[in-house]
């Protein structure tokens, strides 16, 4: 069976439901104006745009890595939350049990007064300025732009440009001894910063069974995000889609939910009665 998309049987569902869960992706900020990264619009200077906001893009070619992000930055700035973005923050502000997982780095959802406390920004943030060597080094909320001459976004400068460890005498460290078994996850070190923060999404999801999981303009196709959608849904929390692709519906039953819509469009609507 299809899922719904009645929008008065939502209605009553947000409105009832007390531990809601939400993903949210470009599509979002879409009416705001941003391009989303897959599909049209996907594009920048002929490059995939998902192809670019990677670690090996920037070692490859750093100035074409930093000018993409300052066009994105540029972008966010003169673009506005639209009233999806809003619609959710309220939302987040009337639930006590809400959380908005997001991976968009625009900086729309602060700036449409999301509670901080509900808001994890999977994705980081544009204008979190963070050292790429890993010294610790992070700058937050810095919306200077351009952030120096060369990435003026009107200049017309191309690309092309510009270890550590300890030092245990584990025997393990012998190149002699047979390589041992490590488990990424559990053996290796991996970011205190970011750990943190999904290990407290993972406590709030085993707090106890989610109502309603929202999926918010996302292709949910990237991990870890999109692993929260089917881990929510096995237990036992109705899904409600809200995407213009008709392929994003693929995987939900009778108790979900689909809107094929603009999410700054519906998103007041859905939310309406829950925020009355
Ligand atoms: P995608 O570009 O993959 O997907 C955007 C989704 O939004 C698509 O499913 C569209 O159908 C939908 N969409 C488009 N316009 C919409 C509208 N007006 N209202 C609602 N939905 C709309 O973007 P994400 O799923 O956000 O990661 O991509 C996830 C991650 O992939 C990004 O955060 C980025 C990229 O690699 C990093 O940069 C680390």
């Amino acid at each position: 069976m299809p899922p719904s998309t009645s929008v008065q049987d939502f209605q009553d569902i947000v409105t009832s439901s007390d531990r809601i869960l939400a993903l949210c992706g470009a599509g979002l900020s879409a009416a705001s104006g941003l391009p989303t990264f897959r599909g049209a619009g996907g594009l920048w200077r002929n490059h995939d745009a998902t192809a670019l906001a990677t670690p090996d893009a920037f070692e490859d070619d750093p100035a074409l890595v930093w000018l993409f992000y300052a066009w994105r930055r540029h972008l966010s700035l003169t673009v506005e939350p639209n009233a999806g973005h809003y619609a959710l923050a309220e939302l987040a502000k009337k639930k006590e049990n809400f959380l908005c997982l997001s991976q968009n780095v625009d900086g729309l959802s602060p700036r449409a007064g999301h509670p901080e406390d509900k808001l994890r920004l999977l994705h980081g943030s544009l204008f979190d300025i963070k050292c790429f060597d890993e010294c610790g080094y992070i700058e937050k909320n810095n919306h200077k732009d351009p952030l120096c001459p060369a990435l003026e976004p009107a200049s017309s400068v191309n690309s092309s440009a510009a270890g550590s460890g300890g030092s245990h005498k584990l025997p393990l460290l012998d190149p002699k001894n047979p390589v041992p078994k490590i488990d990424v996850k559990k053996d290796l070190p991996h970011c205190p910063q970011c750990k943190h923060g999904l290990l407290q999404v993972d406590a709030w999801v085993r707090r106890g069974p989610i109502a309603l999981m929202l999926v918010i303009g996302t292709g949910a196709q990237v991990y870890p995000a999109a692993g929260y959608v089917g881990r929510a849904k096995r237990m036992g929390a109705r899904v409600a889609v809200i995407n213009p692709d008709p392929e994003s519906a693929e995987g939900l039953d009778d108790r979900d939910f689909f809107f094929q819509s603009d999410a700054a469009e519906i998103l007041p609507q859905l939310f309406s009665k829950a925020l009355a």
